[in-house]
């Protein structure tokens, strides 16, 4: 493989993907995804953006330490004490990158109120300073695609003098068609000196649903990194999405013909990781790692692809890692039954946690006849959600509800280890709960939204609440699983509260 054939998948579902309303990572899973991105063979995580609190500080930095391979990055203003705040976080890692940006479209240039010559003052200082630091220095001239032509020459120009080794174009709102996307890149390379000595990225927004298309047209202009979340998750309609890129330089490596490092076995259980933490549920049209992405429903698709998988089929299952086989668990099933298939599913499990999970394995087949893959997941992940330390815990809850009204719920909370409880009726058995929890744990939190996605198909199926509430500016998503829909979101409710505490622990003043 030649340098001109490798194309470097920087990976920013910790930073632009957490910043999406809602998507708010816990540390530890941000650790565990962290780890997964590393695992699959991703160039560069970019795990957050120091400066913006205390919480995204520590993650870069543990983050930055505990990682491999890939070079960990965090982002940064062109503002110094942004760049200082960075490189502590990343300085750590086995091969640290600062990421700095700063938006050099007319809109843009309008907000931090510098003349375009004072802004390529600022970025020519701002880059030596990062690049004085740290010897991977990555720019980014914000909404890149609205700027105009000379003067984003003139600035990326300015950004590899002062020492970046990374230039990243931005389609920051998702603005830009393909063969626009790969004219930029091909235009910048022609245009700046000192372009060949560099790698120029692209970074696509989702807003017209070419995000994708835009990536992959950036690297036939000559573009040789890629910027993607898993997921596709992001800000407004998302960014280019990870597993879409690496599989469509896969698959159509006969037009394309580039290569990534990364280990595609691995995307359907980092896919499924990442919509849990985040709560995004992926839509089940979504290309690669959507649930029909393989489902042949129609009787001549069945047909055609038991005579031979090719004829619909343009991948395999199991190079995304899917199991062939989704089988089946039931109550029979022993614990190095469950081992192995959480092993398969990305989950090595410590003995004390497969016992956890065991018991309420054995719970879930006795309500549910079979338990599927999807199952087991949402058991995991509800057992990492729903903590036994948590402040707030669900203790019992009855409801009644149908034809004849009111719908109530009767509902025992347990708070700081002491129970209380409250009967409420509500518009239906839901708000009857969440009328309960208000009112034993009083507070302003605003409900946003609430989901039910059902896990697995039949009506024995589990479903996974999502809740997600905003206070102060604040937002947090809870969820939990579970066979009976009004108990998993009374669970969904009080983790969306559980989270809020701890982000209110982390902001109160000292
Ligand atoms: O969309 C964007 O422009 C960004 C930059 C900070 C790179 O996320
Ligand atoms: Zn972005």
């Amino acid at each position: 493989m030649t340098k001109q054939d490798r194309v470097l998948i920087f990976d920013t579902t910790l930073r632009d993907g957490e910043q999406s309303p809602g998507a708010t990572m816990s540390h530890n899973e941000k650790l565990e995804i962290a780890g997964m991105l590393d695992d699959m063979g991703v160039d560069i995580i970019e795990a957050g953006f120091p400066i913006a609190s205390e919480g995204d500080f520590k993650a870069v930095s543990e983050i930055a330490s505990n990682t491999k391979n890939a070079q960990v990055c965090g982002l940064s203003r062109a503002v110094y004490k942004d760049i200082d705040r960075c490189w502590e976080a990343v300085k750590n890692g086995v091969n640290p990158r600062i990421h700095t940006f700063i938006g050099t479209s007319p809109q843009h240039r309008a907000i931090p109120n510098l003349t375009m010559d004072e802004m390529v003052e600022r970025i020519h200082d701002t880059v030596s300073h990062a690049r004085n630091l740290c010897p991977n220095v990555q720019w980014s001239p914000m909404d890149a695609t609205r700027t105009e032509e000379d003067y984003l020459c003139r600035t990326v120009e300015t950004a590899i003098k002062a020492g970046a080794n990374t230039i990243n174009i931005p389609d920051t709102v998702g603005y830009t068609a393909p063969s626009e996307s790969a004219d930029i890149i091909r235009m910048l390379i022609e245009r700046v000196p000192g372009a060949d000595q560099i790698i120029f990225a692209t970074h696509c927004h989702n807003d017209l649903g070419m995000a994708t298309a835009n990536a992959l047209a950036a690297i036939t202009g000559g573009a040789r990194q890629i910027e993607c979340t898993i997921n596709g998750l992001g800000e407004r309609a998302g960014n280019t999405a990870l597993e879409e890129v690496v599989m469509a330089l896969r698959v159509r490596n006969d037009i394309m013909p580039y290569k990534t490092m990364i280990d595609s076995t691995k995307l359907m259980n980092i896919s499924r990781r990442v919509a849990t933490v985040s709560g995004f549920q992926v839509q089940y049209n979504k290309a690669i790692v959507g649930k029909n992405a393989f489902a042949h429903e129609s009787g001549i698709h069945q047909d055609g692809m038991l005579k031979s998988a090719d004829t619909f089929e343009i991948m395999r299952p199991e190079d995304i890692g899917l199991s062939e086989t989704n089988l089946v668990m039931g109550k029979h099933s022993g614990r190095a039954a469950l081992r192995s298939k959480l092993k398969d599913l990305g989950y090595d499990l410590g003995d004390n946690q497969l016992k956890d999970v065991f018991v309420r394995f054995k719970a879930l087949a006795d309500r549910k006849k079979e338990v599927y893959d999807d199952d087991l997941l949402a058991l995991v992940s509800d057992e990492e959600t729903n903590s036994a330390n948590d402040t707030i815990q669900v203790k019992s809850l009855q409801v009644t509800c149908g034809t004849e009204g009111p719908q109530t719920a009767s509902l025992a909370l347990i708070i700081d280890k002491v129970e209380y409880s409250h009967k409420a009726i509500g518009d239906g058995p839901v708000d009857a709960v969440f009328k309960a929890v208000q009112a034993l744990f009083p507070h302003q939190a605003h409900l946003q939204l609430y989901q039910v996605h059902a896990v697995t198909e039949g009506t024995d199926a589990q479903a996974t609440v999502s809740v997600r509430m905003e206070e102060n500016g604040k937002i947090v998503t809870g969820q939990s699983a579970d066979t009976d829909t009004v108990v998993a979101s009374a669970k969904a409710y009080v983790n969306a509260l559980n989270k809020l505490l701890v982000r209110r622990e982390k902001t109160a003043p000292n």
